[in-house]
């Protein structure tokens, strides 16, 4: 082992202290065990008792899982109830209605306090609002917005009208966002004239309009525009609608739209291992109740704690840990609009102590790359912040480095903070493996034991458990309340996807690689297993930048793999043959910036390669099979030691070693 590496095994145990334990909503194992073996016990009577708790239902249900239409489960199905209800009126109702709801923080500063009292009117006449613009219960809104109140009024206001919202992140590209209006088959589209990130201007309008113009999304009959900035946007009166002028004229009253607790509540799309995205499809009883139970689960939520998910409402850490969860348990919560480096890379710590946040959950990516920034320059680093409002950290998205782990402990949390690991996926509406953080010991590095409830397992290509230490594919055994419903519009690759025959048809299929540990039985999850890459916590398909590569008229070939990167997790690398003679020196260099430009422009500036490397081949097998563990380790720089004497055009790796 080398030198580097030994410093990245961290084998300490970092336990709660008794003060954590104490007043925890799960205290100590010995608790979590009881939860778990309860569910165990009485697995429907355990998710049924939580449902009725945690939830308010306009409509009790009778019925709790049914699995008759396998591995199409539902939950609660003849409930009825309101997630927008459930976030806000419920407790406006019961006497808090004063409480800040959102602690809106922007780009530049400025600070916006919103009560539960006052959300509820602004979603209640923005609902108004779409209804008077015909959009009914089970049409679809896409909603292309920056991190703002605004955003969270507009998924709101889709909720309690019962109209199911699909949010496009606002650094997709004008293609993405037509690609995801045409599939979900929008009827509005709720967007912003600007975003504003670290003081630059990003035109969202301008980019809607383009999208729209691609086609084959004629359905959407409005465009309602957030006015951010006020910059210049051009304007279709036929179409296009100012969200505070139609607010205006509506009253702040709504009758919630009250839905079975199957009806599909969001469509957020998310990369696979094909082509083209898939649209992520939740329900409305079962998804509530899993983003209200593991905020309170996994973050130890108390009514007195101020939480800050600096996730976009983009992804779905944003629905879950910002639009549902702390808005389901009455939470207040700050919300952020600009980005951790701006004005300096301090933003979050100084964000942390301007308003006292108790709860705080990143990505490890940000993390990462905030060390760097404290480390040179004192001034921005935690330590030169009053942070000790902090009692709970979390991560989400990627794995989290020893290191990482350990400085964010030290540094942001003063070593006495627990950090929750948390593992979870677009698909699965919330945690799913996590810390409890007055229970579990942590190991840096491993998200530790199953939340209360969920089976998750390792097992082998055939779907047999492999013993704890030999690592394997991660799956969870049975249904569980936040799970996603199916894929919009393609029910066959739902099934095919997440409960493939080759498992026995009964496993969900995670996508991960994962090792239990042999003595703990906790989980580190190893990676994708699919050709999906995770770039700063992004999931991004290799076949997605590679259709986006090829539609460009030079290009004639691509293949797309991931390569390990310090700050961003793994980062992209392209292999790319054009369709004229392979460019070399200052040319090479201009075409793969050209290249990279192009791939922003057609999926958005996340999916942009870091590398490109051109060649007038690829390494392929004679029969034309592109061989991508060669690609990778060159994409490694790895010098090649696999046999390549399938190989057609050896020569080639030479050419595709050099990187642009
Ligand atoms: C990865 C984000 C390691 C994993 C909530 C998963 C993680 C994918 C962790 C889902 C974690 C998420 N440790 N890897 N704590 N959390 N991942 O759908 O590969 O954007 O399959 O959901 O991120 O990404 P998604």
């Amino acid at each position: 082992m080398s030198a580097i590496e030994s410093v990245l095994q961290e084998s300490r145990v970092f336990s709660p202290s008794a003060e954590t334990v104490a007043g925890a909503v799960i205290s100590g194992m010995d608790a979590y065990h009881a939860l778990a073996a309860e569910a165990e016990r009485d697995y429907d009577g355990f998710w049924a008792k939580l449902a009725r708790e945690t939830l308010s239902w306009h409509k009790p249900f009778t019925k709790v899982l049914d699995e008759s239409n396998a591995p199409f489960y539902t939950w609660f199905e003849d409930g009825e109830l309101n997630a927008s209800y459930n976030s806000l009126d419920r407790h406006v109702e019961a006497g808090r209605g004063d409480r800040t709801a959102i602690i809106f923080e922007a780009d530049d500063g400025t600070v916006t306090h919103v009560t539960y009292q006052d959300l509820l009117q602004r979603v209640s006449r923005f609902a108004n609002a779409l209804k008077r613009r015909g959009v009914k219960k089970g049409d679809r809104v896409v909603i292309y917005m920056p991190m703002s109140i605004e955003g969270v009024v507009a998924m709101q206001a889709c909720a309690r009208i019962g109209a199911p919202h699909s949010v496009v992140f606002g650094g997709f590209s004008s293609k993405s966002l037509n690609e995801r209006l045409v599939d979900v088959g929008a009827v509005a589209l709720v967007t912003a004239d600007e975003q504003m990130r670290g003081g630059k201007a990003l035109p969202l309008k301008r980019i809607a309009d383009e999208a729209l113009a691609m086609g084959g999304c004629e359905g959407v009959k409005s465009v309602i525009v957030y006015r951010r900035t006020g910059g210049d946007i051009e304007w279709h009166p036929e179409r296009d609608a100012w969200m505070d002028e139609l607010a205006q004229n509506e009253s702040d009253r709504c009758e919630p739209e009250w839905v079975g607790a199957e009806h599909p509540l969001f469509v957020l799309y998310t990369s696979g291992s094909t082509g083209k995205p898939k649209g992520v499809q939740h329900s409305t009883g079962g998804y509530l109740l899993w983003a209200a139970q593991t905020m309170k689960w996994t973050f130890d939520w108390k009514p007195s704690d101020i939480f800050w998910c600096t996730a976009d409402i983009g992804w779905v850490t944003g629905h879950t840990y910002i639009t549902y969860g702390p808005l389901a348990l009455g939470a207040t919560q700050v919300m952020f609009e600009g980005v951790p480096t701006y004005p300096d890379g301090g933003r979050f710590w100084s964000t942390i102590e301007k308003h006292k946040v108790s709860i705080f959950y990143t990505a490890p990516t940000a993390i990462r790359s905030l060390i760097k920034i404290a480390e040179a320059d004192q001034k921005v680093h935690p330590k030169s912040y009053d942070l000790s409002s902090l009692r709970i950290l979390g991560t989400v998205g990627e794995p989290i480095n020893p290191q990482a782990w350990v400085w964010y402990y030290e540094n942001v949390g003063g070593s006495r903070c627990p950090i929750v690991d948390t593992w979870w996926q677009t698909e699965t509406g919330g945690h799913m493996i996590s810390p409890m953080p007055g229970a579990t010991p942590l190991v840096p590095g491993s998200c530790t034991l199953p939340v209360p409830g969920i089976q998750a397992a390792i097992v082998d290509e055939t779907g047999q458990d492999v013993p704890n230490g030999q690592g394997g594919i991660l799956v969870i055994k049975r249904p569980w309340p936040g799970m996603l419903r199916t894929i919009w519009g393609d029910p066959e690759r739902f099934k095919k996807s997440y409960f493939p025959a080759e498992l026995g048809g009964k496993l969900y299929l995670a996508g991960d690689g994962s090792v239990r540990d042999k003595e703990t039985g906790y989980f580190t999850i190893m990676g994708r297993i699919d050709d999906v890459l995770n770039v700063s916590g992004h999931r991004l398909g290799t076949m997605e930048i590679e259709s986006a590569l090829v539609a460009n008229p030079i290009v004639a070939e691509a293949a797309v793999v991931g390569r390990p990167d310090e700050t961003t997790g793994e980062a992209v690398v392209a292999f790319v043959v054009l369709k004229r003679p392979c460019p070399e020196g200052e040319e090479a260099v201009k075409l793969a910036s050209e290249l990279r430009a192009w791939v922003a422009k057609e999926i958005g500036p996340i999916a942009k390669p870091k590398d490109i490397r051109f060649g007038e081949n690829l390494p392929k097998t004679r029969s034309g099979k592109i061989m991508r563990r060669l690609l990778r380790s060159l994409a490694k720089g790895e010098a090649i030691t696999q046999d390549v004497s399938t190989l057609e055009n050896p020569a080639i790796l030479e050419q595709l070693a050099q990187a642009r």
